[in-house]
């Protein structure tokens, strides 16, 4: 669903220099006819990222990220296309109804009662009702400021007085119960919380859309009740403190993993804002993914407790399964940051980040924990854990370092260490890749990477193939195809606005992107590809008959179906 025409787009494209864009992002140097950056969208160490200036697109030769100055905006930024758009009509002081690109988000009524019960609590704390929940945040240190710049609130001690406010506005009866605020019985509507401070929740962009409530001044099996899942609230999806931190987190390049948002809090109120909480639970592919864009150093710094020792290791794990390796620091005392940084100050906890420790000395110490060396069996123990995570290393370097450590702690000979490390086969990453991707699929990515150069290429395909094995690359060459009829020419940057809001489109041209730099073709090249590809469909088309044909007993028809496969045979 688009807001803005399509030309609108454009123009708003054109209106800026994707060089000059990227280059407030990440520093660009010029070679060729083209500019060269770290690409910020993997761990990348040489500038492997492209920008052209006259295509307008940007490229990364080694992950494939690629995309117009939209793209690169979204997922840099992690916003939606329209913000995206918003966002270079502002720099290309290009007009545009903001209204309507506004009103895509923050609007839906669930954001309505979202933006009224956050009213409400935060009113109900400054009411002689408050009075309570004041003193105890006051006990806490957290002070007027921090209690406004976090909007933190008050659910009264009473079963309605939300449901009152809500149904004065009325709301639709299923969105209230909907929100998770609001619960319905025989007797009517009710308050989900109550008597409980409330710590309001935000989306990736920072609209509430859900609470966590802690009791202040009563007995309670929970500590905290946060709001259900919800439409809007996906636990797994965000990260407490995103919007405050991302942009200090970036430009710092540093992000501070906490596991409460009390300790965000207090963490923001000494100064230090690059600091997001996963809120208790261990992290999900989808957070480690929004952690990693932020900044490259990324430390973890769990409660000093056991618990908190077993939530780092969870962490670092689902961190290293996407590549990036985070650095940890341990609080003494069982302390948790907040009470940290109350206990020993700023400049101490300061230290503390300025010295984390690697992941694998944290591996160590953990290990260590509860075992006492000197005894035989509890060190006998310790080096067979420690022989399993060195073989969980990939780094060389680091193998070698944790080899002499474990060495001249224990005083276990060197040679013993390696008699048990296992050989990990050295294929580098890339080429295992390509060995496995089949011909095929080779053939079908390198006809696509062509076919989103040039119309001669696209020409080709819808004269010979037509049809591609592989569904994700048939999808995309039918999509070039299309682009191709309505436009009578190809052009990447003006075809990946076309798609745009397509991501399974967009990781398919990554894909078809990467490792590929070639900017010409030969036909001849070209012809092999196309054979490749049909004759992949032609034994496919093959195979499928010879099956139907075992299902036959009719003589005639079998004798027919022998007749198309010898044809088909002959296409060979
Ligand atoms: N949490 C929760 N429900 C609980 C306990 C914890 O949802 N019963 C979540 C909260 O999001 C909390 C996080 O887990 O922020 C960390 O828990 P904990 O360390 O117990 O909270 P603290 O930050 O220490 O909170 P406080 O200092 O207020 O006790
Ligand atoms: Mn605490």
């Amino acid at each position: 669903m688009k807001l803005l025409t399509q030309e609108k787009i454009n123009e708003i494209r054109n209106s800026v220099n994707i060089v000059d864009v990227i280059s407030s992002y990440v520093s660009l140097t010029p070679r060729g006819k083209n500019y060269f950056g770290i690409c910020p969208f993997h761990d990348d160490s040489n500038p492997s990222m492209s920008v052209s200036a006259d295509k307008q697109i940007y490229k990364c030769f080694s992950c494939g990220a690629t995309g117009t100055v939209f793209n690169f905006i979204m997922d840099y930024e992690n916003i939606s296309f329209s913000e995206a758009v918003k966002k270079v009509a502002d720099i290309g002081g290009v007009h545009i109804e903001l209204g309507n690109i506004k009103k895509e988000k923050n609007h839906t009524v669930q954001h309505q009662i979202y933006d009224l019960s956050l009213k409400f609590y935060m009113n109900n704390i400054n009411t002689p009702q408050g009075k309570k929940a004041k003193e105890y945040l006051k006990k806490r240190n957290i002070n007027e400021d921090i209690i406004k710049e976090f909007q933190i609130g008050l659910a009264l001690n009473s079963r309605d007085a939300l449901s009152k406010i809500l149904k004065k506005k009325n709301f639709d009866e299923k969105e209230l119960t909907k929100s998770g605020l609001i619960g319905k019985n025989e007797y009517g509507f009710y308050d989900l919380f109550y008597g409980r401070i409330m710590f309001p929740l935000y989306d990736l962009s920072g609209n509430v859309i859900a609470y966590s409530g802690r009791i202040y001044d009563r007995e309670d099996n929970s500590k905290y009740f946060n709001t259900r899942e919800t439409e809007l609230f996906k636990k797994g999806e965000l990260l407490y403190n995103y919007h405050r931190a991302k942009d200090i987190a970036r430009q710092k390049n540093q992000i501070i993993i906490m596991e409460g948002f009390m300790d965000v809090i207090r963490a923001h109120s000494i100064g230090i804002k690059n600091c997001v909480a996963s809120m208790g639970t261990a992290i999900t592919n989808k957070q480690a993914n929004l952690i990693k864009k932020m900044a490259k150093e990324i430390i973890l710094c769990f409660d000093g407790d056991e618990a908190g020792a077993k939530a780092t290791k969870a962490c670092a794990e689902e961190l290293n399964k996407i590549g990036t390796i985070p650095k940890v620091i341990r609080l003494e005392e069982n302390l948790d940051p907040d009470e940290y940084i109350i206990k020993y100050g700023k400049d101490a906890f300061e230290k503390k980040i300025a010295n984390p420790i690697s992941i694998m000395d944290f591996e160590l110490s953990y290990l260590k924990n509860n075992k006492n060396l000197n005894d035989a069996e509890d060190k006998t123990l310790y080096i067979k854990q420690v022989i399993d995570e060195i073989n969980k290393i990939d780094d060389d370097i680091l193998k070698e370092v944790t080899i002499k450590k474990i060495v001249s702690e224990t005083n276990i000979s060197e040679e013993v260490i390696r008699k048990h490390l296992t050989q990990k086969k050295k294929v580098p990453k890339k080429d295992a890749k390509i060995i496995n991707s089949s011909k095929y699929e080779k053939a079908e990515k390198n006809l696509l990477y062509f076919m989103l150069k040039s119309p001669e290429i696209i020409k080709m395909y819808d004269k010979k193939v037509t049809f591609m094995p592989t569904k994700e690359y048939r999808l995309l060459a039918r999509e070039i195809s299309m682009y191709y009829k309505e436009h009578g020419n190809i052009d990447e940057a003006n075809f990946i606005d076309y798609i745009e809001g397509d991501t399974d489109l967009i990781e398919t041209i990554k894909k078809v992107n990467q490792n590929m730099s070639a900017a010409a073709y030969t036909l001849e090249e070209i012809e092999d590809y196309i054979n490749v590809i049909k004759e992949y469909n032609i034994n496919n088309a093959i195979e499928r008959m010879q099956a139907k044909m075992q299902e036959i007993v009719d003589p005639i028809e079998k004798a027919e179906i022998a007749q198309k496969i010898i044809d088909l045979k002959k296409g060979v």
